[in-house]
């Protein structure tokens, strides 16, 4: 299927989880064996040569990271919520669009050095990419660059992460 038919299938929903928010919603792109096969697909072909680990950020950045890591041979290590980790390295807490929120990283995950592309469905504010390109860096990984299926733009996500590649296969 070609990458535009799959990104078609994204659903909007508004007032969701609050009135005012747009919700973009992944959920019929994945139901589709072809849509996410497109998708995953694209962001594949995106991720810097160099990359050896994907990091994947709960919960939606889960689904696109385990299929990218089994397609294509890279470990995968989740970034989770809080309190769901028997052993955490590092957390960083930031701010959302709606809310706070924190990620932490299971210990012993990161071998310094090792090249790591985060990987999330959106790119809203940019509050959980920074905090997941933060988690990467001070377990030593170096970060080859933040994957989305999903851009949206003038909330400020793409700027706060300057200096590093940003691939978002479609920007709304
Ligand atoms: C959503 C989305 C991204 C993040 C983007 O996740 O899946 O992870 O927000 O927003 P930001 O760029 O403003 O940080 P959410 O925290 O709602 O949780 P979920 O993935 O568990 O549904
Ligand atoms: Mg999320």
């Amino acid at each position: 299927m070609k990458l535009d038919r799959a990104l078609g299938l994204l659903r909007e929903v508004p007032d969701f989880p609050l009135p005012g928010v747009v919700f973009r919603d992944l959920t019929p792109v994945l139901a589709d064996p072809d849509a996410l096969r497109a998708v995953v697909d694209a962001l594949q072909d995106r991720i810097h040569p160099d990359t050896q680990l994907v990091a994947a950020v709960e919960s939606r950045g889960f689904l696109l990271g385990a299929a990218l890591g089994y397609g294509w041979r890279y470990g995968v290590v989740p970034l989770r919520k809080p309190g769901k980790l028997p052993s955490v390295t590092h957390r960083v807490s930031y701010a959302l669009e709606y809310g706070e929120a924190t990620l932490e990283l299971p210990a012993g995950s990161i071998t310094p050095g090792q090249h790591v592309v985060v990987v999330d469905d959106v790119l809203a504010t940019g509050g959980t990419a920074v905090a997941a390109c933060e988690l990467v860096e001070k377990a030593g990984g170096v970060v080859t660059g933040v994957s989305v299926v999903l851009e949206i733009p003038g909330l400020g996500g793409r700027e706060r992460l300057a200096g590093h590649r940003v691939d978002a296969l479609l920007t709304v």
